[in-house]
């Protein structure tokens, strides 16, 4: 073993905002990339890729704002294997106290086909584009993507040469997530044994879940010597997902037993940043996902309920409160006062700011005239609705009344923000939420489909909020949106306006995919 392999601290590497929000539909805006970003930091994540810079004007401002605010982390910039690309990144992250170029090429047959390079010429392209990242930055990460693809000879060869050009950092991702938890160690060791200067860099692993073994790829690398793991907070990610950061981090933290490493991650954030992360891309976290799902600490059975009531430990390997999660129930309500709202949140895993706590005090006693009984699920409803950073956006609803009754149409009169002109327009429909879509659409014309509508009640009693989900599809592309609120019908303009801002985010900044297949 090397001597950066034989560490016992292992490197996280947070990519959520730049192969997280690559996942269709997942678009983030400025603001909600800014605030992931401070709270990735918070919670201890060693390297934050903060995006793609040349992929347009808004990724390249959120990379290089991110870079300015960044405290502990180092701030990544991803570039394809070109200088232009290169060059881009390093704007982006030249201001933050430390920053990192990772740039990358398809080594695999496969890509080496669509970038029309051989062997030599890859080799060259390779020693050109590291060489000119090192001359700009001291800290240079490489990856050869789809390297578990990629011929062993050649990869060694590739990797030899980022080396030698002056990579810091070797990224081995498993683009398609086709290895093997044994095939992914083997690949590790073998590059540690057989690549000149193997010793002098840091190697990664960086594993998708196309056929669920992300998580269990990546802690087979760290055993066989990887040091760095790239993964996402919920497992956010092109098509099945990335590793997901909990996952590793408690499974690192729980079986230190079998995998003897540490990471500089304070778990307690853990909760607070799945939901937020859950919110703002609009992809919820699946019920039985594991550390983060709702069930993931929850027991119905009676053996276990009295399991645990005698001991915890007898079906619980992490405490609750480990990643963050609360550990009573306390029911909230309008005569809460503003400490008790921020020692409720903070037991929920939301550390506020005073200007933070300030908004979210005014949502929350809003939400209480309404509502007798405030629960940990609608505050954590509440929480999500706050981090929907709607201020600019481009569809902003400022008034919606709708008329119902027995004798229909319905009736919706919208007033909403569209692009800064405030419009107006007074639509119907079949049923309040149909004429509510109506309205919105007539205000925006768009040609997106919606795939799909749904509700769910957050509490129970008739007075509970409404969390509505909006899937729309156009041109294969999926954008979701997600709202709460104790009328459905506002949770459902809210959550179909939400939808639409991301898809004109998207439409914005063009096809992230497109540019990464595009790698040479
Ligand atoms: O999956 C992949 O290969 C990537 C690279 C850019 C590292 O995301
Ligand atoms: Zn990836």
């Amino acid at each position: 073993m090397t001597e950066t392999a034989k560490q016992d601290r292992v490197l996280i590497f947070d990519t959520t905002l730049r192969d997280g929000e690559q996942s269709p539909g997942a678009t983030m805006s400025h603001a909600e990339k800014l605030e992931i970003a401070s709270l990735l930091d918070e919670m201890g994540v060693d390297i934050i890729e903060a995006g793609f810079p040349i992929a347009s004007e808004g990724d390249f401002q959120a990379v290089s704002d991110i870079a300015r605010n960044a405290k502990n982390a180092v701030i990544c910039g991803l570039a394809r294997a070109n200088l232009g690309d290169i060059d881009r990144a390093w704007e982006a992250v030249k201001d933050a106290p430390r920053g990192r170029i990772h740039t990358f090429i398809g080594t695999s047959p496969l890509h080496r086909d669509i970038t029309a390079l051989d062997m030599d010429g890859m080799v060259a392209r390779i020693h050109d584009t590291v060489t000119h990242a090192r001359n700009l930055c001291d800290d240079v990460q490489w990856s050869p993507m789809d390297a578990t693809r990629t011929e062993h000879d050649f990869l060694c060869r590739v990797v030899e040469t980022a080396i030698k050009a002056g990579a810091t950092t070797i990224n081995i991702p498993d683009t398609v997530g086709y290895t093997y938890p044994r095939e992914s160690a083997d690949l590790i060791r073998m590059l540690l044994e057989r690549v000149p200067g193997a010793d002098t860099i840091t190697f990664a692993t960086h594993c998708h879940n196309d056929l669920g073994m992300a998580t269990a790829n990546a802690l087979a690398a760290v055993e066989a010597g990887a040091r760095q793991v790239e993964c996402t907070i919920n497992g956010l990610g092109e098509r099945a997902g990335n590793t997901a950061l909990e996952e590793v981090v408690m499974a690192l933290r729980v079986r230190g037993d079998i995998l003897p490493y540490s990471t500089g991650i304070d778990t307690t954030k853990i909760m607070g940043l799945s939901r937020m992360v859950a919110a703002v891309s609009g992809f919820p976290v699946q019920y039985n996902k594991a550390v983060v799902g709702k069930n993931a600490f929850a027991h119905e059975s009676g053996i276990h309920q009295d399991g645990m009531l005698k001991n915890k430990e007898t079906f619980e390997i992490m405490r609750p409160e480990d990643i963050g999660l609360a550990a009573t129930n306390l029911v909230m309500g309008k005569h809460s006062g503003r400490a008790a709202l921020r020692a409720k949140l903070s037991e929920l895993g939301y550390e506020l700011g005073d200007n933070q706590l300030k908004d979210v005090f005014v949502r929350f006693k809003a939400l209480a005239d309404r509502k007798k009984e405030v629960y940990d699920d609608d505050l954590i409803a509440l929480m999500a609705e706050a981090s929907l950073n709607d201020e600019d956006a481009y569809l902003q609803i400022k008034r919606l009344r709708v008329v119902c009754g027995t004798d229909g149409p319905q009736e919706a009169e919208l007033t909403m923000l569209v692009g800064g002109a405030e419009k107006f327009v007074d639509a119907t429909g079949d049923g309040p939420v149909d004429a509510t879509f109506n309205a919105v659409k007539m205000l925006h014309p768009h040609e997106a489909r919606l795939e799909l509508y749904q509700v769910h009640a957050v509490t129970e009693g008739t007075d509970a909020q409404a969390t509505v989900s909006v899937r729309l599809a156009l041109d294969g592309v999926v954008y979701s949106g997600q709202s709460s609120d104790t009328d459905t019908v506002v949770a459902s303009a809210k959550a179909y306006v939400n939808a639409l801002n991301r898809l004109v985010l998207h439409r914005n900044r063009g096809n992230l995919s497109a540019l990464m297949k595009s790698a040479g």
